[in-house]
């Protein structure tokens, strides 16, 4: 059943004071401040809506996150069910910096839709609109995925460009990538927009790799669905207390795919 279209006005106002409260923090080198600013500007606009909405992604969970919390729940408690998934400031080190691409991002789905992740990292790999669907595949090796992707866009590799999140971890991707000349636009934060990039004829690249935070997972793959587009991600856990902690929301299979 479709959401109904008021809606998409209350929540885009939501992202809006979002971005006004981080605005007011452009600059001044405290991404933490700025955090702040957005959650609160976007939480007080969010309880203003008539909705029993839970957040699934946000900023964090109950203990070490006094707003915008995952189980918090908004709204006045008076209307339909929603789960949301918020980052009231993607991208605080630009912010912090006044350099350019941060966003107030947020997802809405009827309730049970939306991944409820916990905040650890995540691999995705992202691809644009009007593809089969079985091109890619965070499975098969890198250089794979790649031949396969020029193939179904019947050009060569070396035509193809990625989006990559410049990290050490990612040096076997881009390694892989060198070899296969694609061309490679890094980005130092955000890979929402990285990601969305797939599905955007502005800012665009081919395909979308790496591993980043999985509520910024999330949120993007939201997003590139409204777009047509394909997303491929799998949680990654550094420990077992990330194991445990994903018990608590649901998830017992640790090698599960989520595609989009
Ligand atoms: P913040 O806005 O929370 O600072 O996140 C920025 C970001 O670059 C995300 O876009 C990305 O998913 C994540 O950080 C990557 O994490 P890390 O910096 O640990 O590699």
């Amino acid at each position: 059943m479709d959401i109904n279209k008021k809606f998409i006005d209350y929540f885009a106002k939501a992202t809006e004071k979002g971005a006004y409260g981080a605005s007011l923090f452009v600059g001044k080198k405290d991404k933490i401040a700025a955090d702040k600013s957005a959650v609160d500007q976007m939480r007080r606009e969010l309880n203003t809506i008539d909705m029993k909405g839970k957040v699934v992604i946000g900023e964090g969970e109950l203990d070490e996150a006094p707003m915008l919390y995952i189980g918090e729940e908004l709204g006045t408690k008076k209307g339909e069910e929603f789960d949301i998934a918020v980052d009231p400031l993607e991208g605080t080190n630009f912010t912090a910096n006044n350099l350019p691409n941060s966003l107030s991002v947020l997802a809405i789905s009827r309730k049970g839709n939306l991944l409820n992740a916990p905040d650890i990292y995540m691999e995705k790999i992202a691809i644009g609109e009007n593809l089969p669907d079985d091109v890619i595949d965070l499975d098969f090796d890198l250089i794979k995925n790649i031949e396969r992707l020029a193939d179904a866009k019947n050009t060569t590799p070396s035509s193809l460009s990625a989006c990559v999140l410049k990290r050490p971890r990612h040096k076997k991707i881009v390694d892989k990538l060198n070899a296969l000349s694609v061309k490679i636009n890094f980005i130092d934060d955000g890979d929402v927009l990285g990601a969305l990039s797939v599905g955007n004829k502005k800012i665009y690249n081919d395909i979308y790799l790496g591993i980043g935070g999985a509520p910024e997972g999330v949120l993007v793959a939201a997003a590139l669905k409204c777009l047509n587009c394909q997303m491929q991600t799998r949680l990654v856990y550094q420990d077992q207390e990330q194991r445990e902690r994903s018990k608590k929301f649901g998830i017992n299979d640790f090698e599960k795919k989520y595609s989009i």
